[in-house]
């Protein structure tokens, strides 16, 4: 290809992938699949690696995360980033609209109210509408640079969308982590032995402060837009950003996602109704919110408003009670994970809280509970946040019986007895059998995390491991529906719908979603397509060194150690028999189930010459639809697609009059097709 067409490939594929993220990430309704998306994502980064004079610091692929920093710069805002006054209920509300109408002269006031996130202030800004810059709040006038880290968002605009654009524009706004992704990272540092967050605030917050952004990248952060700071527009577009809604809305038009269910509130009454409505629906959010942030409307009426020292005086901050409560601590018990970890989780006396009763909480691991000396018979202090499993904060020691003794974490496993070892922050069991370990690898293996069977429950894994029926992920695909109808229990539709499962993934199940549901530990789905793209089945990847894994895109030599003292052990050797004689072996190219068929279901490609992205790249987009690679020349095949210097296959292809097609004509095969994605998260 001549470098003018691959300067617009890539110039098309970043704006194609831009505009995809935008729809998964912002308006969550996506267009193509995961597969889809890959395909493009891997072309671009292809076609950089080759020409690295179209290198360019928005390019999609850099949300990936570059190189560490050696520390941060101090970045002084342009404009001052206020405070907020708070209001800690209706009264308050009341008075201070009272004060507002008071100021301008004027009863009816419209206000946008929007939810209080509770986040990490930001200010990010583009110059002719691209992301040039991104500093943390500080203290509202210098802060610090964090671009290369907020680069990795992935709902945050690298190039402005839409015709508008201004010449510069500071916008600002709240870096969130949602509850579900602060509760799945958290499971994961529990899981390798790190240290866990306290709430998504601080998760957000110490992500940020990373200064190897490839950590970051591995946060699902979010950023949403709730306000402005200096814009200049060549035209007189501004005009029309008269009120809090048109800049709202504005933000929205040029990317960004806002606040979810902020809007206009005709009147102070109005702002406190959506105050009660928020309050109520706070623990079902995606987002952690503290409260309500009512404001103006009006623009010009902000402005006459001014400002304190401190906070605007058009702006309230309406905070919601606090989500924590006291309750005893009874006992603590010990849970066992898929890795082994010893989970402590704290049983208490019933308490409702937020409407929810709660007679749990999670204490994390053994340092969290010797740092804050919980102890049996305490009273403590719990949080919820969200649908997340609440948590212990700390003690009342004004509350501790004099009998409360320090809690001595167990130095055995109480599912198995085996000796347990410190490993990091975490303790393990040291038994690789441990029927506990057992059961949350098969609920792991059988999860959408792994091979997605949905009619498998958790409490029949259980079962089946308790009475010997499953010792191993393989031992599914032996099961029979009679094994099952031996349960009093289980009724002939769920047993059916079971098996039903089972039959669905050994018939559909791609190589990627084996290779995760193995639960090797620091290998998720991404390190697990990767692998999947790269070796043909676990045979192969058993038989690699661990430099040779280390050689693969995101594989690090703690991912290469784990992925290969997994495969070396002679216990997954005898799974792995155990899943050949059972007749469930995934191998690449295995077909994706994903809805409706695809474009290049059931087509056989071949590629041969020089192409314009490495050929396993190639190979792996033509997959991504349902295509099939063939390495020789035969009736089979229904495409050869030729790039330069093509030699003998072009002519033997000629022979059995096979059709021939170039690389652009391909990648426009793979351009037709949408699909629906099915979302899993509740992205914005
Ligand atoms: S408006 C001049 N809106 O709250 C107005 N702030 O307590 C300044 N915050 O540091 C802020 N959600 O980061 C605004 N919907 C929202 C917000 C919000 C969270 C944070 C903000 C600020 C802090 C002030």
């Amino acid at each position: 290809m001549a470098l003018k067409d691959v300067t617009e490939r890539v110039a098309l594929l970043r704006e194609k992938i831009e505009r995809h993220n935008h729809l998964y990430y912002v308006q969550d309704a996506p267009e193509i699949s995961d597969a889809e998306y890959d395909a493009l994502f891997r072309e671009l980064a292809g076609l950089e690696a080759e020409y690295p004079e179209l290198d360019d610091s928005n390019s999609p692929t850099k949300r990936v995360g570059g190189k560490p920093a050696e520390g941060f710069t101090p970045y002084e805002h342009a404009l001052r980033l206020y405070s907020l006054d708070n209001g800690m209920d209706l009264d308050a509300w009341y008075s201070f609209t009272e004060r507002v109408s008071k100021a301008v002269g004027q009863q009816n006031i419209e206000y946008w109210a929007d939810p209080k996130m509770d986040g990490l202030a930001m200010e990010v800004i583009y110059e002719q509408g691209r992301f040039v810059r991104a500093a943390t709040r500080g203290d509202g006038l210098i802060g610090e640079e964090v671009t290369h880290n907020m680069r990795t968002v992935m709902n945050l605009p690298l190039v402005l969308r839409g015709d508008a654009v201004p010449e510069l524009l500071e916008v600002r706004g709240e870096v969130v982590m949602s509850n579900r992704d602060f509760a799945a990272l958290n499971h994961r540092q529990e899981e390798a032995g790190n240290k866990v967050f306290a709430n998504p605030r601080n998760a957000a917050a110490g992500s940020i402060r990373q200064l190897d952004p490839k950590v970051a990248a591995s946060r699902p952060l979010r950023f949403l837009g709730y306000g402005i700071g200096r814009v200049e527009w060549t035209d007189g577009s501004a005009e029309e950003w008269t009120t809090q809604k048109a800049v709202m809305d504005g933000l929205k038009d040029l990317g960004f996602a806002i606040p979810p269910e902020a809007k206009v509130c005709a009147s102070s009454r109005e702002v406190a109704e959506y105050f009660e409505v928020l309050k109520e629906q706070r623990a079902g959010l995606p987002f952690e919110i503290d409260g309500v942030v009512a404001k103006v409307n009006d623009r010009e009426l902000q402005e006459e408003l001014g400002y304190t020292a401190r906070a605007p005086r058009w702006a309230l901050a309406l905070k919601f009670p606090a989500l924590q409560t006291k309750t005893r601590l009874n006992s603590i018990r010990i849970q066992v994970g898929r890795t082994g970890v010893l989970t402590p989780v704290a049983e208490l006396d019933p308490v409702e809280l937020a409407g929810v009763v709660v007679s749990k909480a999670t204490l994390h691991n053994k340092g969290y509970i010797e740092e804050r000396d919980f102890r049996v018979g305490d009273t403590v202090l719990i949080q919820r946040a969200g649908d997340v499993i609440p948590q212990v904060l700390s003690v009342d020691l004004d509350a501790r019986p004099a009998s409360a003794e320090p809690y001595v974490f167990p130095t055995h496993c109480p599912v198995c007895q085996s000796a347990a070892k410190e490993d990091g922050e975490a303790v393990r069991c040291t038994n690789p059998l441990c029927p506990a370990k057992t059961v949350q690898r098969i609920i792991h293996f059988v999860s959408k995390a792994g091979l997605d069977m949905e009619g498998v429950g958790k409490k029949w894994v259980q079962k089946l491991v308790e009475d010997d029926v499953l010792t191993s992920p393989a031992e599914l695909f032996a099961l029979e529906k009679t094994d099952l109808l031996k349960y009093e229990r289980m009724g002939d539709k769920s047993a059916e719908n079971f098996m039903a499962a089972i039959a669905k993934a050994r018939k559909e199940a791609p190589l990627w979603r084996f290779i995760a549901g193995l639960g090797i530990r620091h290998v998720g789905e991404q390190t697990a397509k990767t692998l999947a793209a790269d070796f043909d089945d676990l045979d192969a990847i058993s038989t690699v060194t661990r430099e040779e894994l280390q050689d693969l895109d995101d594989v690090g030599p703690i991912v290469a150690d784990s992925v290969s003292d997994f495969m070396q052990s002679a216990e997954t050797q005898a799974m792995f028999d155990r899943f050949k004689e059972l007749g469930f072996w995934p191998t690449r190219g295995t077909k994706e189930p994903v809805s409706g068929s695809r474009l290049l279901d059931g087509k056989v490609f071949i590629f041969t010459g020089t192409l314009p992205v490495k050929r396993s790249e190639a190979q792996a987009m033509a997959e991504a639809q349902g295509g099939g690679i063939s390495k020789t020349i035969s009736k089979k095949v229904d495409y050869v697609v030729a790039g330069e210097k093509a030699g003998s296959k072009i002519a033997k292809a000629e022979k059995l009059g096979l059709e021939i097609i170039d690389f652009e004509t391909f990648t426009g095969l793979l351009g037709q097709k949408k699909e629906k994605r099915q979302m899993t998260l509740l992205d914005y």
